[in-house]
């Protein structure tokens, strides 16, 4: 059966009728305004985003996002579902209208400082975090307050189906199933968090009141689904230590009074079919020639990642520096790209960080490059066909985070390399745990290792590479984005048949009043 004709019975199996909504934080297109004044749309960017466009296009479905733009403000505040493509309309978008004040608050300050950091394991605890009333404020002023417009919202949109099925994503919205379980009590509520979840001693870095409403509220849902059993695990026994509830880790179940909720591991992946097609595209075709033409001179190292604190870059070029510094003989016979495009640029940690790596890079070409040499190409600019080509051709792909929910790179480099290219990656990204028989794992706070790991992966032999290569492309392949999407939505069917209505328990109310 043909991969959207599958996935496409297997959600009318799953509805039966019932809507399904999808909530993001990010949704997946945002609006501007051309020269002319008229209104335009583009499509997000982001793995997340790529995932769930293959439900959005396979069904009817609505998807509830933040308004982030001025148009998209305006477009919130006209109060309708718009259907996109709009001559033949596959799915609803429906924004949700926030001052930009209160998105400051909800999105850096507490999404982007606080819970990000907390999952990635990126306090340095001798300064920071320091909960002030500030922080306080931003938690209930801008965090509750915006989960509780998206849960408002998906309850008014779904005011004719008692039960819909709602699919809430990510660490933006942890409190909208509390809400929203007061609202629409028979409704289907998945939450799927993208991010790691840490042990609970770090998630006592918390305020307790905050970790408490963050538990019960993740709680109302059904089914919690996570990128890994690690993080499943974790997060079972945060539900133990702070709420005092009964787990099973085996069966994957946390109690809460009468009902039971499956915390569950869905390895998110990617789509084999779309990026070979961007693959075989005349753009990427282009790009590649530049790669082709490199990869006669020297050895190619490749990293692809956003600026991002927890992609960990700066180790990775300490590491690299040491290699050429113990290898001098691979002096002017490798290269290393690293596209690294800017992120969250609002907060001064990333601008920091930004600075940091430029510095380093310089520092590496001024040291060990010369006229006819430069060791380091660094690319900020977002390039996403670039990026394509550099996976397609890289002899060495360096991903070492250090902590990363999924690591997406890794997969999709397993599949569009050409050169049996060699992975290195953080044993701390969840990819680690499905790809570490064909990639070489990599401690990714131990750069001497990390040297290591680069100087294993430029000597291996042909035969070593290609073996590894295969066993990466046949994992992917056999594992991409469908199978993440009908392993849930088969859950969510069995959920469906054996649910009990749900009774909320008095802290659960607490927590929406
Ligand atoms: C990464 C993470 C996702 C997260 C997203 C938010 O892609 O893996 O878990 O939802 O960042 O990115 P944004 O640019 O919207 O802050």
């Amino acid at each position: 059966m043909k991969k959207n004709t599958l996935l496409k019975k297997t959600i009318e199996q799953v509805l039966r009728g019932r809507k399904l909504v999808l909530v993001s934080n990010r949704g997946p297109v945002q609006f501007d305004v051309d020269a002319a004044g008229r209104r335009r749309w583009r499509r997000g960017a982001g793995g997340l985003i790529t995932a769930l466009h293959s439900v959005l296009t396979t069904t009817k479905a609505l998807w509830v996002a933040a308004a982030m733009s001025d148009e998209d403000r305006l477009v919130a505040r006209e109060d309708a579902l718009i259907g996109l493509p709009e001559d033949d309309p596959l799915y609803w978008i429906y924004l949700v209208d926030i001052p930009p004040a209160t998105y400051d608050l909800y999105y850096n300050q507490i999404s982007n400082k606080v819970l990000w950091f907390l999952h990635h394991y990126l306090f340095d605890a001798l300064r920071q975090p320091s909960f002030d009333k500030e922080v306080k404020r931003a938690w209930s002023e801008g965090y509750v307050d915006v989960n509780r417009r998206f849960a408002e919202k998906v309850a008014a949109i779904t005011q004719d189906d008692p039960r819909p099925i709602v699919l809430i994503q990510d660490y933006h919205l942890y409190l909208v199933a509390g809400w929203l379980r007061q609202l629409k009590p028979d409704a289907l509520l998945f939450h799927f968090v993208h991010v790691p979840w840490c042990s609970p001693d770090y998630f006592k870095f918390l305020p307790s009141e905050i970790r408490q409403k963050i538990l019960e509220s993740l709680l109302a849902n059904d089914i919690v689904g996570l990128h890994s059993w690690r993080y499943a695990r974790n997060f079972m026994h945060c539900c133990q230590d702070f709420l005092g509830c009964r787990i099973d880790l085996r069966h994957h179940k946390v109690f809460v009074g009468d009902r039971v909720v499956y915390v569950k591991a869905y390895p998110i992946s990617i789509s084999v079919e779309e990026l070979t097609a961007i693959a075989d595209s005349p753009e990427v075709a282009e790009e590649k020639i530049k790669f082709m033409k490199l990869k006669a001179k020297y050895q190619l190292i490749v990293r692809i990642d956003r600026a991002e604190l927890s992609k960990n870059l700066i180790r990775g070029f300490e590491a690299y520096a040491l290699l050429l510094k113990d290898h001098p003989e691979l002096r002017g016979k490798i290269k290393f790209l690293a596209y690294a495009y800017p992120t969250r640029e609002s907060l001064s940690e990333y601008r920091t960080y930004r600075a940091a790596i430029e510095a380093i890079v310089e520092r590496i070409n001024t040291e060990f490059g010369d006229d006819s040499w430069q060791p380091v190409e660094l690319g900020i600019e977002d390039n996403y066909h670039r990026s394509v080509a550099a996976m397609s051709t890289f002899d060495v792909l360096l991903t070492n985070p250090v902590f990363d929910g999924m690591n997406l790179v890794a997969k999709e480099a397993s599949v569009l390399n050409m050169s049996d290219g060699v992975i290195v990656l953080s044993e701390n990204a969840g990819a680690y745990e499905e790809l570490r028989d064909g990639v070489l794992g990599v401690n990714p706070f131990d750069i001497e290792d990390t040297k290591n790991k680069l100087y294993q992966a430029l000597t291996m032999t042909p035969l070593e590479r290609g073996l590894r290569a295969n066993r990466l492309r046949e994992i992917v392949e056999r594992n991409d984005v469908l199978k993440w999407l009908l392993h849930q939505l088969k859950d969510i069917e069995k959920v469906s048949k054996s649910s009990a209505i749900y009774q909320p328990r008095e802290e659960t109310r607490d927590l929406v009043n």
